[in-house]
């Protein structure tokens, strides 16, 4: 398995699970299956509410001794309504009570967005924002807070832009590692992953299926499958493997991590043997051709009327 090396030692296997949208009562099993299967890296968020059922499976396969905590990269993500400085804490030690763990390998700004600390997801007509009270700077200081207590190995960023990460190299102690952002043959970023490159900071892929199983308030009709891409599909054909298994190595060898969200046994195999496909340098080209900066994740449930957010500013477009 091909990992990312931290500048500190620490190693991060480049293929993990994601858990967004692994629903409670199957997230359990699908933890287990996946260590069973050789996951070592798991990616999980306060706002997936199944942080609990997580940290039951982590503590039991600890308990039956399949695997050890170190053996294990474990990330998880502040949620917008905890972006004090002086919140950042109590939020990381309430998703550690949830996991069941004492550290965290990777802890994650989830959107560049403050939400006030009563609220979860916004509603229209209320005024439920505080960015202005909430920069990003200070939210950044918690997040240097809870390493330097040891409560997290690794600090990072989620849906930040370019922009947005050059705001934040100018105030920071300790830099971003990663910014995990949506990532797959329609949304590509090159640019991102130059100035990642540059940058010494790490980039994770999410949604690289394309979340067909994403909110329906996010789906529009005239979104195509990537799934079935006409592109991924003939390759997948010629190589003997599923489409999966071509976008999850695409993702591998553009040099990102990637954490393909599964539930089922079949698919979690699948999904984790994409590293025996071999994409050559003609898939690769034919690949980097469907770019289309299509986002699937939009964030339009940021930017309602009484919203300090556009689209456009959240994108720096
Ligand atoms: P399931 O959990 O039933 O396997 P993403 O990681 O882009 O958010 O995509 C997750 C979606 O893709 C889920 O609906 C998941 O369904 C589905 N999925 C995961 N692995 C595969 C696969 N190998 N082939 C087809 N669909 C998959």
């Amino acid at each position: 398995m091909k990992v990312f090396e931290f500048q500190n030692g620490d190693k991060m296997p480049m293929l993990g699970l994601g858990t967004w949208k692994a629903a409670p009562g199957q997230v359990y099993d699908a933890v287990r299956e996946a260590i069973k299967i050789g996951y070592r890296h798991f990616d999980c968020a306060a706002i997936y509410r199944n942080e609990e059922e997580i940290g039951q499976a982590f503590e039991d396969v600890f308990a039956a001794g399949e695997v050890t905590r170190e053996e294990l990269w474990i990330t998880s993500k502040l949620w917008n309504n905890a972006h004090g400085e002086e919140n950042v804490l109590s939020a990381l030690q309430k998703t550690l009570a949830d996991l069941r763990l004492s550290y965290l390998d990777l802890y994650l700004i989830h959107w560049p967005v403050a939400l006030k600390p009563e609220v979860l997801f916004p509603e229209s007509g209320t005024d439920f924002f505080s960015l202005e009270e909430k920069p990003i700077a200070n939210t950044w200081k918690g997040m240097e807070n809870v390493v330097k207590a040891g409560l997290t190995r690794h600090i990072g960023v989620s849906n930040f832009t370019i922009n947005k990460l050059k705001q934040l190299l100018n105030t920071c102690d300790i830099r971003p590692e990663m910014n995990q952002i949506e990532m797959h043959p329609f949304l590509q970023q090159p640019e991102m992953i130059k100035y990642c490159q540059e940058q010494h900071i790490f980039l994770t892929a999410y949604s690289p299926l394309g979340s067909g199983d994403r909110p329906d308030i996010l789906k529009s009709s005239d979104e195509v499958s990537l799934l079935e891409n006409e592109v991924i599909m003939r390759i997948a054909e010629a190589k003997g493997c599923s489409p999966a298994q071509v976008l999850i190595q695409w993702a591998l060898e553009r040099g990102t991590a990637v954490i393909p969200k599964s539930a089922n046994p079949v698919r979690l195999k699948q999904n984790f043997e994409s590293t025996t496909v071999q994409l050559g340098p003609d898939d690769m080209n034919e690949i980097a051709r469907l770019d289309q900066h299509a986002r699937y994740i939009k964030g339009i449930f940021w930017t309602m009327p009484e919203s300090p957010y556009t689209v456009e500013e959240l994108w720096d477009e």
